[in-house]
């Protein structure tokens, strides 16, 4: 129904641009014929130390599945990243930091960041690390989570980026999964004008953490911290005393380059393994076709490095390419609403990339906070995390970019390193809400139930034929996991978990997850961990987790919750759940309805029948389709009328 509105490519992009119509369906159609030569070629764009002479062995199953790029290869990220700009622009600006305080910023030329990076890869020499050793990150949005991320990468020691909003416990549960011997942390965080106890976090983490033998604090706000003496170390002091001169380390391109905990369906984060040539191929070659990246343009992505966003289009992609990428610390609604754009006119920001759930809250607050700012420099508009609908879609383009900006809708996962479903903007009609084409060598495929694949205009499981060089290599730790999860449902195919139609003009429109995780504003949340975390709580004897449609969030988190036997409901004890959520996985898994359960319905055999409850929790209890397999149908009159979302 949205297919009415149409917005071609302004005259002037299709100028300018990398890429004009004709050029991407030329490009496209070699990326898919002749995979080899075409990545062959477009691998060069790193600083090889040994060339590749082997592009692409891959194999999706069923018998063996392995993913290799470039195999032959050797390179460093971080010397792709500062080393080899020196010369041409080792006094342009790389990182514009923004602090949460309007009135703090920086600018850090890449002559800087390499001397920076140079000397904590040093200082994290220092105090043991090693090629091949795991590196827990558990920063805010400060220029020393890049130099930190940088430095891991320069010795070849994995790191794993933890959000900074996740509690002790999964902070924990993820350095523990990857046997991390070093976590840098800062001693707090500021987001909004509150602080946020980061270093007391770790300190609670490490606990349970007996391998962690040194921790180091980045002072940001010089608040209070509790420190044990041998194992805490000062980042500044680190740094003050390392040589600036660090050579980085060979990597071949197949080495893990870093790790990133993602949830899934079943309780426990998996840890997404990503190596070092096809990653950094596929990160910088996206970020400049999609972004249309040209020699000055000032890039803004507002994700957190937290996320994969950050990783590929804050840090390794734009940095790959010799950007200037906008780091920010704060919130978009500090100290005002108009915060996004005030930016936007302070450092002359033209290509802007942000979330469909920003954009929702910031439409919320009307014109007046996005007029309050010119916006004259902005150029090009994305989306991502989650999928936009079209009035948030037409808000963004027509207020926030006066019309004139087109939007880059780009869907992709942490899985696939990098954006697989694109416009490219001076090559794609646009339609709002659709992610539009793939991105040169992604082969998308529907498939229905039984794997069958669909032809033209269809609607099914989203999955690749075929790999690309940014896609994750295993689960660190369980690559049975890995081939289990995204191989076997369809066998010989890469199964996203969404779902998605594609219209009479081969466009891609994401539906959903297909399975049982939720977007809650962009945020991957796996509902079997919300469960596990309220049966954690000794007053709770059973729990199903669904998503339901949040004017916001995209998805709310909707729990029913059966209590143990002589437990009375009450309102304190919602509030209480709701909290202890919040503490054991982090603000973002907080429910936000919580429905009492007497009972949950299931079939004979006792599995809980979901489908049930993401019917009541959408309201659209008048379909819940066929109950007669229920155990207890009764159960369901009861939830019905007790439900929470009218
Ligand atoms: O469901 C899709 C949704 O976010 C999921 C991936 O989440 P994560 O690994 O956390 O990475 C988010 C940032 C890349 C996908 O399976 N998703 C992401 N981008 C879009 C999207 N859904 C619709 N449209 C998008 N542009």
């Amino acid at each position: 129904m949205f297919d009415v509105h149409n917005f071609p490519v302004p005259a002037e992009w299709a100028k300018r641009a990398w890429v004009d119509a004709a050029k991407y369906q030329e490009m496209y159609r070699r990326s898919i014929d002749d995979p080899e030569g075409f990545w062959a070629e477009h691998g060069k764009r790193l600083d090889w130390i040994k060339p590749y002479s082997k592009v692409k062995d891959c194999s999706f199953g069923p018998d063996d599945v392995h993913i290799r790029w470039f195999e032959d290869g050797t390179l460093n990220a971080s010397a792709n990243c500062l080393d080899r700009h020196l010369e041409k622009r080792g006094d342009q600006t790389a990182i514009i930091w923004e602090g949460d305080n309007p009135k703090e910023d920086r600018k850090i030329t890449y002559r800087e960041l390499h001397e920076e990076v140079c000397r904590f890869a040093n200082g994290l020499k220092s105090i043991g690390v090693k090629r091949g050793d795991r590196v827990t990150i558990y920063l805010p949005m400060i220029p020393e989570i890049a130099v930190a991320v940088l430095a891991c990468a320069r010795l070849g020691a994995p790191h794993s980026v933890v959000f900074g909003g996740f509690s002790p416990d999964s902070l924990a549960g993820r350095i523990v999964d990857c046997d991390s011997h070093y976590l840098i942390t800062s001693d707090e965080g500021v987001r909004g004008g509150r602080p946020i106890p980061l270093k007391a976090n770790a300190d609670t983490a490490l606990e349970r953490c007996p391998d962690v033998k040194k921790v180091v604090v980045v002072k940001r706000t010089g608040g209070k911290v509790d420190w044990v003496d041998g194992r805490d170390v000062w980042y500044e002091d680190l740094v003050a005393k390392a040589s600036p001169d660090c050579p980085p380390e060979e990597m071949n391109a197949e080495d893990p380059l870093f790790l990133l905990y993602t949830s899934g369906s079943t309780g426990k984060p998996k840890g997404v393994l990503h190596t070092t040539g096809g990653y950094m191929v596929f990160a910088a070659m996206t970020h400049q076709y999609v972004f249309d990246y040209h020699d000055g343009d000032i890039y803004w992505c507002t994700a957190d490095v937290g996320w994969v966003t950050g990783h590929s289009y804050i840090l390794y992609g734009p940095l790959a390419n010799g950007a200037t990428t906008l780091m920010f610390e704060g919130v978009p609604n500090y100290p005002d609403a108009s915060r996004f754009w005030q930016v936007v006119d302070k450092h002359k920001v033209n290509i802007f990339y942000t979330a469909p759930t920003a954009i929702r809250a910031l439409m919320r607050e009307g014109e007046g906070p996005v007029k309050a700012a010119s916006r004259a420099s902005l150029r090009l508009l994305g989306s991502v995390g989650e999928p936009i609908n079209p009035e948030a879609w037409l808000w963004y383009h027509e207020v926030v970019g006066d019309g004139r900006c087109p939007i880059v809708d780009t869907w992709w996962q942490t899985e696939t390193g990098g954006i697989m479903i694109t416009p490219l903007p001076g090559a794609t009609k646009l339609k709002p809400g659709s992610g539009t084409l793939p991105f040169f060598g992604v082969q998308p495929a529907l498939v229905d139930g039984d794997g069958k694949i669909l032809d033209g205009a269809a609607d099914g499981n989203l999955c690749m034929l075929d790999s690309w060089p940014g896609q994750m290599r295993t689960i660190f730790g369980d690559h049975e996991r890995f081939v289990q999860t995204y191989f076997s449902t369809f066998p010989g195919k890469y199964f996203s978990g969404d779902g998605c139609r594609r219209d009479e003009d081969g466009y891609y429109w994401i539906t959903g997850r297909v399975d049982d995780v939720i977007n809650v504003s962009g945020h991957r949340m796996g509902t079997a961990e919300v469960e596990s975390a309220l049966v954690a709580h000794d007053k709770v004897a059973e729990a199903a987790v669904v998503g339901y449609p949040h004017d916001i969030k995209g998805q709310g988190i909707y729990a029913y919750v059966t209590l143990i036997a002589g437990e009375e409901p009450s309102d304190a004890l919602m509030a209480e759940l709701r909290k202890w959520v919040r503490k054991e996985i982090g603000p973002i898994a907080t429910p936000d309805l919580i429905q009492w359960a007497p009972g949950l319905p299931k079939t004979r055999s006792g599995k809980i029948m979901r489908r049930i409850l993401r019917k009541i929790a959408e309201n659209q209890h008048g379909a819940l389709g066929d109950i007669s397999t229920l155990a207890d149908p009764a159960v369901v009159d009861d939830l019905v009328e007790n439900r929470q979302n009218r």
